[in-house]
């Protein structure tokens, strides 16, 4: 990670830091987990080196395994080198860094565990000026977030104390629940023992850059907040794709599926973001206020009409970027006749003032043909079509403006519009004007978990899913999810390396539209 370019690169000058993290000790249950070794510790190593993390700041890793803090220390520089590979790892950083770094081996389902984290965490307290706050984050299975959550209270180490230091937090890790039963459950058990503003839930996809950016399009511009509505835009087409298939997943995805893997939470995030209406400030509450109007506008489906407005498929063997890779029912720990879904797409509407009947396409799948996730907002044609004529030739000549929203990889905005051919004769050309995040910043974008980690130290819940978010699209979702459990027929197949089902092209075909060529 350089900084020569943030001072030297003119579109980020008089961008500036106002917002400061607190003193306080996290505290990562799992903390030898993949999460942790992945995402968590290289997201507070890049903090560190941007000197972002608070003065008064410890990291307290615990899980089962028994080790020391040196050899944790080893381990967790032993990832970062292997998992963020831009940022650089220079020794006396790091030095710095693993002094703050301590291990406590425990066991969740044990009180003496937290007795011994609730004594080490005061000694922690004084040795770093921590003030007695803390972070707890829940990096673990979730059958272990109740357990946890009650022991941590019993150790006196949930209160309900929001915003009055000494304070505890708790970061809970997705999947929020199994359905809305048991999300209402586990929010239920949380509010026993602390107050909403402590408890934030992750949906890393709040954390990305492009998407953090919607928001800054929608409502820091005054060109594109007239077009947002039923009058301009024809349907929404929102698309997560990945080449990647279950991995070393199969436990956790054989009880999931895309429904409640993606859909669930990052999807439907994405679509109140594309949807809500300007929030009166960019206090927390407000901006979750109105994502959560969005959720609460979907239209319900009924039971007998799951099928129009949902569908599912199953990756079977196939080709992903030239190699010949298994079926899902063929990956290790998948049950041969598994019924779980790989891919899932929805039609939804959205039922308030500004998006009556316009459809939001929404599908989410493994082992496609690429890895990409987008939002397009396809316009409606002109209204008088002149130039039809010169644009029947060409490609999408029915789908006219369209601005894409590119999440990854290559974040960026693309604007689609109609352009005459050089020459004589009026020959038009699909064009499409192109932002980079990478060429207009040359700066590396910050890591979903570094921008969420931080915002928890701050305090900021924006870019957390709040309690009623999360109730309310499992609510959405429960007639599909029944629907599916209840009809245990297979998911109809697609190729490994295709775009997924037939099914998927037919719901938007029978709209007369076409998911976009990506
Ligand atoms: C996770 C899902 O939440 O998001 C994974 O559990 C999925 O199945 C991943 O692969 C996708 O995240 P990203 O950031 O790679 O798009």
């Amino acid at each position: 990670m350089t900084h020569a370019s943030v001072i030297l690169n003119p579109l980020r000058e008089g961008l500036t830091m106002e917002r400061a993290a607190e003193p306080c000790a996290l505290v990562i249950f799992g903390a030898h987990g993949d999460l942790a070794k992945r995402k968590l510790i290289p997201a507070l190593y890049a903090l560190f080196v941007q000197g972002l993390l608070p003065h008064g700041f410890c990291v307290l890793g615990t899980s089962r395994t028994k080790m020391d803090d040196e050899q944790y220390r080893a381990l967790m520089k032993e990832s970062v080198l292997k998992y963020a590979p831009d940022i650089d790892v220079e020794e006396d950083a790091w030095a710095r860094f693993a002094s703050v770094l301590y291990y406590l081996p425990g066991d969740t389902g044990k009180q003496e565990s937290f007795t011994e984290l609730a004594k080490l965490l005061e000694e922690l307290a004084s040795r770093h000026g921590t003030g007695g706050n803390n972070v707890f984050y829940l990096s673990t299975p979730p059958s272990l977030y109740s357990p946890t959550v009650a022991h941590l209270a019993a150790a006196g180490l949930a209160v309900k104390r929001p915003g009055r230091a000494p304070w505890p937090r708790i970061v809970v890790e997705k999947p929020f629940g199994h359905d809305i039963g048991t999300a209402q459950s586990l929010n239920a058990e949380l509010h026993e023992v602390l107050e909403e503003q402590q408890v934030f839930r992750i949906d890393h996809y709040l954390g990305k850059e492009t998407v953090q950016n919607i928001m800054v399009l929608r409502f820091a511009n005054s060109i594109f907040e007239p077009l947002w509505n039923r009058h301009y835009i024809d349907h929404v087409q929102i698309t997560n794709a990945e080449t990647l298939g279950v991995e070393d997943r199969a436990t956790y995805y054989e009880e999931a599926g895309a429904l409640r893997d993606m859909i669930q939470n990052h999807m439907l995030q994405l679509v109140s973001l594309v949807a809500m209406e300007p929030p009166i400030s960019l206090e927390s509450d407000a901006i979750r206020d109105e994502r959560s109007k969005v959720l609460k506008s979907l239209r319900s489906i009924e039971k007998c009409a799951v099928n129009k407005f949902a569908l599912r498929g199953q990756y079977g063997p196939g080709w992903i970027l030239g190699q010949s890779v298994p079926g899902y029912r063929q990956e290790k720990g998948v049950s041969p006749e598994s019924h779980t879904e790989t891919f899932a797409a929805l039609k939804l509407y959205i039922d308030n003032w500004r998006w009556a009947d316009v459809p939001f396409y929404v599908r989410s799948g493994k082992r496609l043909a690429r890895g990409i996730t987008e939002i397009a907002i396809s316009f409606r044609p002109a209204p008088h079509r002149l130039f039809a004529q010169q644009l029947a030739g060409a490609a999408e000549a029915g789908n006219p403006n369209v601005l894409v929203m590119q999440i990854q990889p290559d974040e960026g905005i693309s604007l689609k519009f109609a352009t005459k051919l050089p020459g004589p004769t009026t020959q038009l050309r699909w064009l499409s004007m192109d932002f980079r995040y990478s060429t207009a910043f040359g700066v590396r974008s910050p890591s979903a978990y570094e921008r969420l980690l931080l915002d928890c130290l701050i305090g900021d819940a924006s870019l957390f899913a709040r309690s009623d978010q999360v109730e309310t699209s499992w609510q959405f979702l429960k007639p599909v999810l029944e629907t599916w459990q209840e009809i245990e027929s297979v998911p109809s197949d697609y190729a490994a390396g295709s775009w997924g089902p037939q099914a998927s092209h037919d719901l938007l075909a029978a709209d007369g539209r076409a998911w976009r060529r990506l």
